[in-house]
């Protein structure tokens, strides 16, 4: 197909804005909505052409049409998708680094309502970032599918994936912000809110940088590519291994664990890892080694507690991470010393959320450092 065609087919609306409705009987009414709704407005045509600047959209363009391996239905839309963001950016606005902060800081402001609302434990933090992390966790090596390229959870089978139970909530608050910033795509606005939940909660600074489109319903990965907390090392190699990840980032990428809580109504499982659960920081490795944990006489899945409150939990696959040797050294040697975690945090949390993500389409050669709304 020839670019003009490309172009041709995009303005005719070739990308009709997905609809992920979620029927009611899967909604809870402890957050406000559990799915989705794509705007129906002009701002959902505007949704399809991303935050690319020109240059990375018809890189990507090229990057699609020239290099595919197989003639796909599905490669043809990514390209055309591309052919229309290439067109839509040189028509309208090329969002740059300043813009983005703009979003960030919005998200920033964002997380804190959750503290006037009494969500949680005050922070919207816990729960974008894992938003983030389940958009780009599908990501399978070998076939180069899943990612947070595409921002599939959008659609409802993804939605309904058991492991993303919950994450309406989060879907919600990045709903909001974007009717404000139309112009940035749901995998960008999605990986851009993990970053600021790391950094605002104390973390390190994620390098980050846009430039991933919106998918289609196609595009949904199978269920079951996330992680299963209750089972253990050997479920945590196939899951991670998959996406190209080693033992020690499988360890980096868990200390995530030191914020957020489980919730009885969302993953069965039930409470926090540690103390301070909207602050970043290796306390949940420091626990890991440091108290005892028994397995919890309860009702609910299998998960431990420690011997001392009865007030923090882990997980099945938390507790793998220091009966397995292999894990362990990295759990000793990141309750040692956080610096070396939050340097290994900020390097694997930016490789996974630009997992599916081809490299053409990103805006720029070097990840941004976006400041904090303390800075
Ligand atoms: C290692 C395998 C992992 C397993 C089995 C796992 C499992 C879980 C489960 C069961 C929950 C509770 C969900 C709920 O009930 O609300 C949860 C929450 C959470 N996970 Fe993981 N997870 C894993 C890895 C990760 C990674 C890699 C990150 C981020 C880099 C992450 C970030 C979070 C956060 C921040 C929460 C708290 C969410 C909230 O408070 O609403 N997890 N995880």
């Amino acid at each position: 197909m020839s670019l003009a065609a490309i172009r041709v087919s995009a303005r005719r609306g070739a990308f009709a804005a997905p609809v992920a409705r979620v029927p009611r009987t899967f909604r809870n009414s402890a957050f406000r909505r559990y799915s989705t709704e794509a705007p129906k407005t002009k701002s959902s045509n505007t949704a399809l052409f991303a935050g690319l600047g020109l240059a990375a959209a018809a890189g990507g363009l090229a990057f699609y049409i020239y290099s595919s391996s197989s003639d796909t239905a599905k490669q043809a839309g990514t390209a055309l998708k591309s052919g229309a963001q290439a067109v839509k950016v040189a028509a309208n606005f090329v969002p740059t680094k300043e813009d983005y902060q703009k979003v960030y800081n919005r998200i920033a402001e964002i997380l804190e309502d959750a503290s006037d609302k009494g969500y949680d434990d005050g922070s919207y933090g816990p729960v974008l970032l894992r938003l983030a992390w389940h958009c780009s966790g599908t990501y399978d090596k070998e076939t180069g599918t899943g990612g947070s390229n595409k921002a599939t959870m959008r659609f409802t089978p993804e939605a309904l994936h058991g492991g993303n139970a919950g994450l309406g909530v989060a879907r919600d608050i990045m709903e909001g912000i974007k009717k404000e910033f139309s112009w940035i795509s749901y995998g960008d606005l999605w990986t851009l809110g993990g970053v600021a939940a790391v950094q605002e909660m104390g973390g390190p600074k994620i390098p980050w940088r846009p430039g991933r489109i919106d998918g289609f319903e196609v595009d949904v990965t199978p269920d079951g590519r996330l992680p299963d907390g209750a089972l253990g090392s050997d479920h945590l190699r196939n899951i991670f291994y998959r996406m190209g990840f080693n033992d020690q980032e499988i360890v980096a990428l868990s200390g995530a664990h030191a914020v957020g809580r489980c919730h009885r109504d969302r993953s069965g499982f039930d409470g926090p890892w540690t103390f301070s659960p909207i602050t970043l920081s290796n306390e949940y490795f420091r626990l890991l080694l440091e108290e005892k944990w028994i397995w919890r006489k309860w009702d609910g899945p299998k998960q431990l507690e420690d011997k001392t409150t009865h007030s923090l939990m882990m997980l099945p696959t938390d507790y793998a991470l220091v009966q397995d040797k292999s894990f362990k050294k990295w759990v000793q040697a990141y309750a040692k010393d956080q610096d070396l975690w939050f340097k290994d945090f900020a390097s694997v949390v930016s490789r996974l959320f630009e997992l599916g993500v081809p490299t053409p389409q990103f805006v720029s050669s070097d990840p941004w450092i976006l400041q904090t709304s303390n800075e």
